[in-house]
């Protein structure tokens, strides 16, 4: 299973930028647990590992192109969209557009946060959002997304 992990607008500053709101970890690292944590995850029941491509974009069209380009090359998506999402219609439009199962995740919780902060564009056309865990919330959201792809959504 192959899953296109997607980081938005200034996640390469992690480590550095405002350590008390978004922890110590940086960005690499991040990638590399999510890669571990791919590995613990075991194979699907065809055999295939779970793969990942980690990426980082400061530019919405360059997330919206990449998001386009998964269509039929990747099975899920986990993203975290940095500021757009509160303000990308267009990054909704191609998650929608692809119609690629995405969970959206947040190191810090967007939701105790700023007013402006409470609103996301992504969320409709997301599985489900993870938010307010650190760097935890990645990894918690690619059990999530892998667990979807593997035994179909949750009845509720
Ligand atoms: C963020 C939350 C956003 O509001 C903010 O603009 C970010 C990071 C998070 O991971 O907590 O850049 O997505």
């Amino acid at each position: 299973m192959r899953i296109l992990v997607l980081h938005g607008p200034n996640l390469n500053l992690l480590g550095r930028r405002e350590p008390g709101v978004y922890g110590v970890v940086p960005l690499p690292e991040i990638n590399q647990l999510l890669t571990q944590e791919a590995a613990c995850l075991g194979e699907d029941s065809d055999g295939q590992p779970v793969v990942l491509d980690c990426r980082q974009s400061n530019h919405e069209g360059v997330l919206v192109d990449w998001i386009q380009e998964a269509w039929g090359q990747f099975e899920g998506l986990l993203i975290n969209p940095g500021a757009y999402t509160h303000t990308s219609v267009a990054l909704r439009d191609a998650i929608a557009g692809v119609a690629l199962p995405t969970v959206e995740v947040h190191l810090s919780n967007i939701h105790r946060r700023e007013e402006f902060r409470h609103h996301s564009y992504i969320a409709p056309v997301a599985i489900g959002q993870i938010s307010g865990f650190g760097a935890d919330s990645y990894l918690l959201g690619l059990r999530a997304l892998v667990s979807h792809l593997r035994n179909g959504a949750v009845k509720n």
